[in-house]
């Protein structure tokens, strides 16, 4: 069979690494590393994080776009998207266990004070906090998909009560599901920690605003770790600064980097980390891609397809 070409538009300094990862299936796939694009009628597949303008269009033979990250909010903005390329979305062992890792550590965190005697420490402070079993901490995850579904089974291990919300009704053992909109205050009004994993679409953009934050028991915290749009900023800072929540991780931002003079760098109750919860790993994701061309190539329908609908 001859080979397929794909380009890959990584981050730069992941170049070398996805190279390297997909040396081993050289019999399959040429490689071209963007913008080293060649002639644009002989790319078939393109494996990318966010398409520069025009990129797509000028690719006139494309069979499919993979999406670098979990999140397709960037691919899917794009005007020159063409309607009907299939979009992949990434499922990653390295992301989805990666994310699992910083929704438990920020979760322990806030659950046992760790937050609070960081900031002891440089006070010289000697107090210690009550201990709450983990079974009555109740944390919500918003999105149950690949990454809010690991999280919350992670975390039920742990004993913690979970509970999650979805747009789209779901079943996560160990976990209260609520759904919609109809289900968003009975969901949030519940929940001690709450931890954000939606995908970015026009309906969950902002979802944690004034009102909704509100919601939320006083003293509650919130980790972010989707993207920096589902949170009203100002609203997030008014509810921290009036006292109604202890704490705020978060790890996505409006604007990315953040920027310098932004008030949330100095703000005792937040902590900032630079989008940094979960890496796709080149190592352990090419494998998958490559799986994905060949299902494709022997006409089978491609794994973890994006519903352009529902934004995810
Ligand atoms: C990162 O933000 C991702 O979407 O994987």
């Amino acid at each position: 069979m001859e080979k397929s070409t794909l380009l890959i538009k990584p981050d730069p300094e992941c170049e070398s690494r996805w190279l390297a990862a997909m040396a081993p299936y050289a019999d399959t796939v040429a490689v071209r590393l963007w913008p080293e694009v060649g002639a644009p009628a002989e790319v078939d597949f393109a494996l990318l994080w966010a398409p520069p303008p025009g990129l797509l269009a000028s690719l006139a033979n494309l069979q499919a776009v993979f999406s670098i990250g979990a999140g397709v909010d960037n691919i899917l903005r794009v005007p020159d998207l063409p309607r009907d390329v299939p979009l992949v979305r990434m499922v990653d062992k390295s992301l989805t266990e990666g994310m699992g890792e910083f929704v438990v550590y920020q979760c322990l965190r806030f659950h046992r004070g760790f937050h609070q005697y960081e900031a002891q420490q440089i006070a010289r402070q000697w107090k210690a906090w009550p201990q709450t079993p983990a079974a009555q901490r109740r944390i919500g995850i918003m999105g149950l998909g690949e990454l809010g579904g690991y999280a919350a089974r992670q975390l039920c291990a742990l004993g913690f009560t979970l509970r999650g919300w979805s747009r789209r009704p779901r079943a996560v053992g160990g976990v209260e599901t609520f759904a919609g909109s109809g289900g968003l205050e009975k969901f949030l009004r519940g929940c001690d920690i709450v931890v954000c994993l939606l995908p970015l679409s026009p309906q969950t953009e902002k979802i944690l605003n004034a009102k909704t934050l509100a919601m939320l028991p006083p003293g509650a915290c919130v980790i972010n770790a989707a993207r920096g749009a589902h949170v009203d900023d100002a609203a997030l800072l008014e509810a921290l600064d009036r006292g109604h929540l202890k704490a705020a991780a978060l790890d996505v931002f409006n604007e990315e980097p953040l920027p310098k003079g932004h008030p949330y760098w100095r703000h005792p109750k937040v902590t900032i980390t630079p989008h940094a919860a979960a890496f796709t790993l080149p190592e352990s994701a090419a494998a998958q891609v490559v799986e994905n061309i060949r299902r494709h190539r022997r006409g089978e329908a491609l794994s973890n397809l994006v519903d352009r609908e529902a934004g995810y």
